[in-house]
């Protein structure tokens, strides 16, 4: 490698980290699996490509979290989505720590404010009371996150 694209690849290394390190998880995912089980797997499964159940039971009320923390919202197969949702993935981000925290805290004001409409609407008839089960539901889930977030993280 000449020195120069060394020196490019470098500074692009350093221009992408902070967008990423942003999203490591603070939480204690470990307690963030006890809330999963006990508030989230009513309607959520972790259920991967083949098949296998990684958490939860079987509820599809609402879509499969295995590769959410990476995704674009409202975008997993065959999921009957609400409008709001789908419009807020169309805008061009996917699930990190920070619009996680604050969407599991209150969906539709969460929505609202993303939208800038006022008549959004989130189809998750559920909210976590506090920040602190946020971001250990957050470090839990993060565990399941897309491999392509991985991937340009471990660039860095
Ligand atoms: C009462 C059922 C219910 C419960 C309980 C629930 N959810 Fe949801 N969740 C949904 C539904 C329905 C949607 C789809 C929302 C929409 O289309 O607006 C959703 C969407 C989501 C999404 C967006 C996924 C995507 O593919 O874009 C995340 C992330 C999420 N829920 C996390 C959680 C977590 C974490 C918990 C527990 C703390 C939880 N949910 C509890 C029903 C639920």
């Amino acid at each position: 490698m000449s020195m120069s694209k060394f020196t490019l690849a470098a500074i692009v290394a350093l221009i992408a980290a902070p967008a990423f390190a942003d999203d490591t998880p603070t939480g204690d995912a470990a307690k963030g699996e006890q809330i999963f089980n006990r508030q989230c797997a009513t309607c959520h499964v972790i259920q991967d490509d083949s098949g296998k159940v990684l958490a939860g039971r079987a509820a599809h009320i609402g879509p499969d979290l295995w590769h959410a923390m990476g995704r674009q919202p409202g975008t997993y197969p065959n999921f009957n989505y609400g409008d709001s949702m789908v419009a807020y993935g169309k805008t061009g981000v996917v699930w990190g720590h920070d619009n996680f925290v604050e969407y599991v805290q209150g969906p539709t004001p969460f929505l609202r404010k993303a939208l800038g409409d006022n008549s959004a609407r989130g189809k998750m008839a559920f909210q976590l009371r506090n920040a602190t089960d946020a971001e250990d539901v957050y470090a839990f889930l993060y565990q399941y996150r897309t491999p392509a977030a991985d991937a340009a993280a471990s660039s860095n």
